[in-house]
C-alpha cells in the first residue's frame, strides 16, 4: 500500500528526501492535488509521464517556493509577468514564459517555454523549501481523467505508483490553475481558465486577455478537446438538445434543483448558487457519480463568469466537445 501520511515535521521531511533522491510525492496545492519530482531529474520526472500514462507531449507546471527561483528557470521576466507575480503569488496562476538553459525538456515536453506557479497551500511551499529544489508537478490523476481534490482520489488513481502522498484535506480551491501564456509578450494569452478568474488578472493589466482557441496542435493539452472526464459519459444540459432518459441517469445541479425525482442520483455543486463554493464541489461531485453506477451523467451549466469559466471549461472537455464547435 502507499503510504498517505498526515502532513506533520517528519513526514514534511522524509517527502522532501524522497523527491531529492528522485521519488514521486503526492501533495496538496490550494487548487488540487499535485504529482511531485525535482524539475532536474530526468528520470524522476520521466517517472511521472509513466505513472499517470501522460503523453511526453504534454508539458508540466513547476512550482516554486518563492518569485527568487524564476531566476533559474527562466531566461527573460517581463514586466508584464512581474506585476502578476506581484499581485497574485502565491496563488493559483501559473505563467508560461521562456526557458533557462537549466530546465530539461521533458519537464516542457520539448518546448523552450516553461509554465510556473507559487502555489499558496503552506503544505506545498514547506515541501518545496525543504526538497530544496523547484518541484515539477501535473495534477496527480491519470492522463485524461477527473482531477483529484482529496488523498483518497490519489490512491484511486495512482495508487502503487506513488512513493507517498501528504495528506491535506481537501483542497480549498478545486479546479486547477489559470495558464496564461506571456513567452510571446506584449501579447497575452489564456491557456486555461482556472482558480484565478481572468477579470482579475485583467483588471491589473487595464487589459483584455485573448483566449486561446483550440487548435489541432494545442499548446496546452488542457486544451485538448476531452480532458478532465469522469468514466461515465457526461453531456451538458441544454434546451435545444433531445433529453435522454434510458438506463441510470445522474444530475450534476449547480444548485438546489426544485424536481429531482427523474435522476437516480443528484448531486449538487452549491445550494445558494455560489461559484466558489462550485468549484471547489466540482471534482469531488464527478468523482461520486462516476462510481454511481450510472449511464449516463447530465450536468447543468452554469454562468460563466468569475470562476465559473474554469466550471465550464472543465465540464466541456468531460464532454469532449470543444468551446469552438459548441459557438458553431
Ligand atoms: O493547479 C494546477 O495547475 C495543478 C497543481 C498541481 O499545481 N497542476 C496542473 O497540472 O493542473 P497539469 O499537468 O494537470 O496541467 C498543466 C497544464 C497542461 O495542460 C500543460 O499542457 C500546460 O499546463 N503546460 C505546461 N507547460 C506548458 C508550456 N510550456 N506551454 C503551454 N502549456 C503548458
Ligand atoms: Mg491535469
Amino acid at each position: 500500500m502507499v503510504e498517505v501520511l498526515e502532513a506533520c515535521e517528519e513526514a514534511l521531511d522524509r517527502a522532501a528526501s524522497i523527491i531529492r533522491r528522485g521519488g514521486l510525492v503526492a501533495f496538496p496545492t490550494e487548487t488540487v492535488y499535485g504529482l511531485g519530482a525535482c524539475v532536474f531529474n530526468q528520470e524522476a520526472v520521466a517517472k511521472i509521464f509513466e505513472v499517470k500514462k501522460r503523453p511526453r507531449f504534454d508539458p508540466i507546471i513547476v512550482h516554486v517556493s518563492n518569485p527568487g527561483q524564476l531566476s533559474c528557470l527562466c531566461s527573460e521576466v517581463g514586466r508584464t509577468a512581474k506585476k502578476l507575480i506581484e499581485r497574485f503569488w502565491p496563488g493559483p496562476l501559473t505563467l508560461v514564459l521562456p526557458k533557462s538553459r537549466l530546465v530539461p525538456y521533458i519537464v516542457t515536453a520539448g518546448l523552450e517555454t516553461v509554465a510556473i506557479r507559487m502555489p499558496s497551500h503552506p503544505i506545498a511551499l514547506e515541501l518545496i523549501k525543504r526538497s530544496e529544489t523547484p518541484i515539477a508537478a501535473p495534477s496527480a490523476n491519470l492522463f485524461g481523467f477527473l482531477s483529484p481534490t482529496t488523498p483518497e482520489h490519489v490512491v484511486e488513481q495512482l495508487g502503487e505508483g506513488v512513493d507517498m502522498i501528504i495528506d491535506g484535506g481537501r483542497t480549498p480551491i478545486g479546479v486547477e490553475s489559470t495558464i496564461i501564456d506571456l513567452s510571446s509578450s506584449p501579447e497575452l494569452t489564456l491557456l486555461r481558465p482556472g482558480g484565478l478568474p481572468v477579470e482579475e488578472i485583467e483588471k491589473v493589466l487595464g487589459r483584455k486577455v485573448v483566449v486561446s482557441t483550440i487548435s489541432k496542435k494545442p499548446r496546452s493539452p488542457g486544451q485538448l478537446p476531452k480532458h478532465y472526464s469522469p468514466r461515465t459519459p457526461l453531456r451538458i444540459l441544454r434546451n435545444n438538445k433531445k433529453f435522454e432518459s434510458k438506463g441510470r441517469i445522474g444530475l450534476l445541479a449547480f444548485k438546489q434543483p426544485r424536481r429531482q425525482g427523474f435522476f437516480d442520483v443528484v448531486e449538487v455543486l452549491s445550494p445558494s448558487g455560489d461559484l466558489r463554493e462550485a468549484a471547489y464541489n466540482l471534482f469531488s461531485c464527478l468523482h461520486r457519480l462516476d462510481q454511481a453506477g450510472l449511464d449516463l451523467i447530465y450536468a447543468e451549466p452554469v454562468p460563466e463568469t468569475g470562476l465559473g469559466r474554469a466550471i465550464m471549461d472543465r465540464l466541456r472537455k468531460a464532454e469532449g466537445i470543444s468551446s469552438v464547435e459548441e459557438a458553431r
